[in-house]
């Protein structure tokens, strides 16, 4: 299988870094990747990743990475992303898979000239170390095959388990958020905030851990599990969903959504 990336930026060298030395990358499989062709946006970046591997080339241009293309990954800015694409000729049967962020199939339809199969994928950042879990749409066998080898793959069945998805991973910066302001509460009450730190970001770790291995159990059967009655996690969390927190929350997400729907 032959990969190609239009836009060499930021998530396009996490997703090569990624794919180089995972399952895709050796040729005795039968769903390898023999090629992966990166346009030659961003210079630096695209030298960097045909650096690390003999199967990284940079393409002369972006149709010449389309043409050099079975799957075919779109990760430009949305801000040019009708006059790259409505530029670029496809081939029938081509798959193509936009990480577009606000650029909807309907678009994408409309400004690609042939009839090719296309996905949308929301990669993050962990991709580069296979630990990226990444919401597509729709379900499509070999694209949740190609992000299963970077992290986990969760196909979406329609728009709205997509969109409700990006909406969710909207709350990254919000996780840093909730580690920042205890750090700060801890620092305030005068330990170092490196020690803070130390402590907070392996609990948390261990948390994510927890949720992940048991993905059976209910989570708020989690969180009765992780709070003796009467004691100070029950205490905490019923102040938090008492006084706001939780409105606050599912506030926040009802705004998201409307923006993404928009
Ligand atoms: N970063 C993330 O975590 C993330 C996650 C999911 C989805 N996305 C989406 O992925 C897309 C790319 O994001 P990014 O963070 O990777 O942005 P980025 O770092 O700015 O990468 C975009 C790349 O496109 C290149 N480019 C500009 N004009 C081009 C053209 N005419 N033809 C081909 N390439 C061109 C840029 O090159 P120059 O540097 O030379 O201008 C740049 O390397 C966006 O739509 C974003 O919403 C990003």
């Amino acid at each position: 299988m032959k990969i190609g990336f239009v836009g060499t930026g930021t998530i396009a060298e996490a997703m090569v870094t990624g794919m180089l030395g995972s399952s895709l990358d050796v040729s005795e499989t039968s769903f390898d990747v023999s090629e992966i062709t990166v346009s030659p946006r961003n210079g630096e970046i695209a030298a960097r990743l045909a650096g690390l591997s003999p199967r990284v080339r940079i393409g002369a241009d972006n149709q010449a990475v389309a043409d050099a293309s079975d799957v075919l990954f779109l990760a430009i800015r949305p801000q040019i992303a009708e006059e790259v694409i409505r530029a670029l000729r496809f081939r029938p049967g081509q798959s193509v898979v936009s990480v577009i962020a606000a650029t909807d199939r309907a678009k994408l339809k409309d400004w690609i000239d042939a009839p090719v199969e296309i996905t949308q994928a929301i990669p993050l950042p962990f991709v580069a170390d296979r630990a990226g879990v990444t919401a597509i749409f729709p379900p499509n066998p070999d694209v949740a095959a190609i992000f299963s080898a970077l992290g986990s793959a969760v196909e979406c069945e329609t728009r709205e388990e997509y969109d409700l998805l990006a909406a969710a991973s909207a709350l990254m910066g919000t996780y840093f958020g909730i580690l920042d302001r205890t750090t700060g509460w801890l620092a305030g009450q005068g330990m170092p905030e490196d020690k803070a730190r130390a402590y907070l970001a392996p609990l948390f770790l261990s948390l994510a851990q927890t949720a992940v291995k048991h993905g059976g159990m209910p989570l708020a059967g989690l969180r009765q599990e992780f709070s003796t009655k009467g004691g100070l996690n029950e205490q905490v969390f019923e102040d938090f969903d008492q006084k706001g927190g939780t409105q606050a929350l599912t506030a926040a997400l009802d705004r998201v959504m409307l923006r993404i729907k928009r």
